[in-house]
């Protein structure tokens, strides 16, 4: 069984990449569970000096979640051209540590338009050492209240586009 975290950049309560992500735990193939991670509102700002035995109690439970993880699966949205803070916070309570060296990790994507996040993602988590599958899943949910998302997200197509990514994920990362 591949454990698989996922880990949405959003904080939003009615968020489309949170729903996405809660999705695919929905729409795991067998062989893959999919774990969602909801610490992201609840780390420290990352700060150097609260590194090795200053850890807090937050982060390193981020840190174990990765560690313990097969793989990494993030959905991201975008804020003025970039990557939102809470997310790269994150990032950054990784950087220093094995916890994402060499780590198989796949983008989806809950907006056709974040081209500047999504770059800025993958130059982010490249430099992390992270292993980035070059499958992405997209589904436009941008702009979407939280009916539509759910039944944009239960439509056949949909699930099966989440099920074959996961898939691809989970022969990315067992061919590693
Ligand atoms: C502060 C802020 C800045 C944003 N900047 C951009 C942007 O630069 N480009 C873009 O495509 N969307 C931008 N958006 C729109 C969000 O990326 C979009 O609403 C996204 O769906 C939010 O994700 P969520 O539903 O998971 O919260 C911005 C939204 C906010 C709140």
């Amino acid at each position: 069984m591949l454990n698989i975290l996922a880990i949405s950049g959003s904080l939003r309560a009615a968020s489309t990449n949170s729903a996405l992500v809660a999705a695919l735990a929905h729409n795991a193939p067998p062989g893959c569970r999919v774990t969602v991670y909801d610490g992201l509102g609840r780390l420290p700002i990352f700060n150097p000096d609260d590194e090795g035995e200053h850890t807090p109690l937050e982060t390193a439970a981020l840190i174990d979640a990765v560690t313990q993880a097969d793989g990494v699966v993030v959905s991201c949205p975008e804020y003025a051209h970039g990557v939102p803070g809470g997310l790269k916070n994150a990032l950054d309570w990784l950087v220093s540590r094995d916890a994402a060296v060499a780590k198989p990790a796949m983008l989806v994507h809950a907006s056709p338009r974040s081209l500047f996040a999504r770059a800025a993602l993958v130059e982010i988590m490249r430099t992390m050492s992270f292993a980035l599958c070059d499958d992405v899943l997209e589904i436009a949910l941008l702009g979407k209240k939280p009916p539509e998302v759910e039944s944009i997200l239960a439509e056949p197509a949909n699930r099966q586009a989440m099920h074959d990514a996961l898939n691809a994920f989970a022969e990315f990362i067992r061919s590693r």
